[in-house]
């Protein structure tokens, strides 16, 4: 089967800064990545170029086994913008309506609103927890909930894979974990592919498949386990003992010798 997004040596440069450099990336059908890396190390550069928001100047990028040049199916892919979490809080819509904006260009070709689309648009609140929150104003809720709805309207047109770019930004804190815990149910149980940019690999590590850091270089990519036994080596040479033996005596109640 092909993977679902495939990048080969990807470059790219805004005007004389290089900010990606010599990118490879295999993404299999339902996996759930995380993308980590500080601030500027080009994370968002790579999901804009994954979404044909950037023009790629060099290397390939294919999805579902077509490249870029030539992929039509854009409904294929939902994307959550890291903008989505400055949302204007004033503007005058339902979360209703916003969901139901996702569906523009499926409604274009029927003509008008039916209610298999009103179906499709409580589906998608059902999917991130929001079902009662349908005919309440956009502006009158919190960040995280706010953060959800948009995910609905990506979801709205049955994507099969969903790129979103910060989503905790504006969550409190209290609620990441429950956030967290509904990306997981649409990954596990709607089979929905994620690629997610984060700062919170601690709290994430238990949800996501894959881990992939990114410093304009890609210095790491792999599954989980591998990238828990990376972290394992790493504090190893910082503490210059092997850590996993002593939490493992540890939880024996063993005494260190
Ligand atoms: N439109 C742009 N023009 C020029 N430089 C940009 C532009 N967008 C981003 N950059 C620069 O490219 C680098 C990578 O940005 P970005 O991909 O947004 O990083 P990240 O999402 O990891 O914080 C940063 O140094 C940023 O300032
Ligand atoms: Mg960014």
């Amino acid at each position: 089967m092909d993977p679902i997004i495939k990048i080969d040596h990807v470059y790219y440069r805004y005007e004389k800064d290089i900010v990606l450099h010599d990118i490879d990336l295999t993404i299999p059908e339902g996996a759930f990545l995380a993308i980590v890396g500080p601030n500027g190390s080009g994370k968002s550069t790579l999901l804009k170029l994954l979404l044909g928001l950037l023009k790629l100047q060099n290397g390939n990028i294919s999805l579902f086994g077509q490249d870029i040049s030539k992929f039509k199916d854009w409904q294929q892919i939902g994307y959550v913008s890291q903008k989505a979490n400055s949302f204007n809080t004033g503007f005058p819509a339902t979360v209703f309506e916003v969901v139901a904006s996702g569906l523009t260009k499926k409604i274009g070709m029927f003509k008008f609103f039916q209610k298999a689309h009103a179906e499709k648009v409580m589906s998608a609140l059902a999917s991130v927890g929001m079902t009662a929150f349908s005919n309440r104003n956009i502006g009158e809720l919190s960040g995280g909930q706010q953060q959800r709805v948009f995910i609905a309207r990506a979801l709205v047109s049955d994507p099969r894979v969903l790129i979103l770019d910060e989503p905790t930004v504006g969550v409190d804190a209290e609620n990441v974990n429950s956030f967290y815990q509904m990306l997981n149910e649409l990954n596990k149980k709607a089979g929905i592919t994620l690629l997610l940019v984060t700062h919170d690999i601690g709290t994430i590590s238990e949800k996501v498949s894959h881990v992939a850091c990114l410093n304009k270089k890609l210095y790491f990519h792999g599954d989980i386990n591998e990238f828990e036994q990376m972290r394992m080596e790493e504090m190893s040479k910082f503490y210059g003992h092997d850590v996993q033996l002593i939490s493992h005596q540890h939880e024996h109640g063993g005494v260190l010798s």
